[in-house]
């Protein structure tokens, strides 16, 4: 057999999506999938109008940056938190998967160091290993909910190879938000040692306390900000495949651009159904808010209050991360499909290791979904309650 790269032999394999063919072959069992960040909600009625009234005679290329009326829509969008943002400082992808390649791409060369604040939103690995870059973990703490890295951290793990910091906010895994300071002083960190900074704001919208600051608003760091957004969250379609880099620096933007161009184009499609997210009232994102700050409150209130369970509340995204009173929570998760059922019903969960630069660490944590409504929320605590007794009697 020819070989292999070592690049391909390097990629991990998603920790979330380990256990599902076990679960699938389970099939007496309902399970509680708080594993997998999929919304439930509907996608808005006049994206799905957009999509079915598309009818072009032919389903042509598109611009490799985007169409000019989806780039417009998404600069306008987006100028009401960063004023003066044009259709040239943004970029249509495909997904924020893309846009988070091409950001790797166009600051990094292979063997260059990216600095991310871990527990990490774990494709942040892919993307660096596929963009031949190397992760520099630096670990935030469940008992300041997350807050960012002092610059003295920042600092002691930085090196002649560091290129940027990525991140996310509101965090996925974490549901922290930081404030407008927090990430102020994050970027004043990057600007002073003129470092890119990547900043991943797919959950910008989802925030339960104060809004979520964008790190494009800061004008003394425009130069060195590229930030990543999505239709997959704010607007429940992640099957659409439609995400958005943007940059107010344009050499950053030229060669954004010219990764576009290599792969031709994001769908036509995808966008005309961008357009129509864009024109939504705000009274849409009001009632997004308080769907998932209801869904995470339900979580909250279940998980906190099993014994054992160390957690923090959420202030944005949909997740919450928690502590349990296991060694081995991949063994825990592993238990939960494979022998776990309480009334026939078992609950999945994402083990904390696979957001960590090294598996080692975070084997007390795991993350959950809010993806439900707030009362089988409750139901999927009490069955991770009982499950953690169960394999505690077990043995685990
Ligand atoms: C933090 C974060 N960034 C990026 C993505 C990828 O988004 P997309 O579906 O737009 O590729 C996700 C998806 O879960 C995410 O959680």
């Amino acid at each position: 057999m020819p070989k292999l790269s070592a690049r391909a032999l390097s990629l991990q394999e998603s920790a979330i999506r380990k256990l599902d063919a076990v679960a699938m072959a389970r099939t007496e069992v309902r399970f509680h999938r708080l594993n997998i960040g999929q919304p439930d909600l509907p996608t808005p009625a006049p994206m799905m109008d957009a999509i079915a009234n598309f009818r072009p005679p032919l389903l042509a290329y598109g611009p490799s940056s985007g169409t000019p009326a989806c780039r417009a829509a998404a600069a306008a969008w987006h100028a009401q938190s960063c004023p003066g943002l044009g259709p040239l400082d943004v970029a249509i992808t495909t997904g924020g998967s893309e846009a988070l390649l091409f950001a790797l791409l166009a600051v990094c060369d292979p063997g260059d160091e990216i600095i991310v604040p871990e527990p990490f939103y774990t494709n942040y690995n892919g993307f660096c290993t596929a963009a031949g870059v190397r992760v520099v973990p630096l670990r935030t703490e469940l008992s300041d909910g997350f807050g960012p890295p002092s610059a003295a951290a920042l600092d002691a793990v930085r090196t002649d190879r560091t290129r940027a910091l990525l991140f996310s906010n509101p965090g996925n895994p974490t549901g922290a938000v930081w404030t407008a300071d927090q990430v102020g002083g994050v970027l004043e960190w990057a600007v002073q040692r003129d470092l890119f900074v990547i900043a991943d704001e797919v959950y910008r919208q989802i925030w339960f306390g104060q809004p979520a600051p964008t790190a494009l608003a800061f004008d003394f760091a425009k130069e060195h900000v590229l930030a990543v957004d999505s239709m997959s969250k704010t607007w429940a379609a992640c099957g659409l495949r439609l995400g958005l880099l943007i940059c107010r620096n344009r050499a950053v933007m030229e060669r954004v651009e010219r990764l576009g161009q290599a792969r031709l184009g994001p769908q036509p499609l995808a966008q005309a159904a961008g357009e129509a997210a864009f024109a939504l009232p705000e009274r849409y994102y009001a009632e997004l808010r308080a769907t998932w700050g209801a869904r995470v409150d339900a979580l909250h209130a279940g998980v906190a209050a099993i014994p054992g369970v160390r957690t923090h509340k959420p202030m944005g995204a949909f997740y919450l991360m928690a502590s349990l009173p296991v060694a081995d929570t991949e063994a825990f998760a592993r238990f939960l499909v494979e022998r776990f059922e309480d009334n026939g019903e078992s609950v999945m969960l994402a083990p904390g290791p696979g957001f960590f630069g090294d598996p080692a660490n975070g084997r007390d944590l795991v993350r959950l979904a809010a993806v439900y409504e707030p009362e089988r929320l409750g139901r999927a605590a009490t069955l991770l309650g009982a499950a953690l007794q169960a394999f505690a009697a077990a043995g685990g």
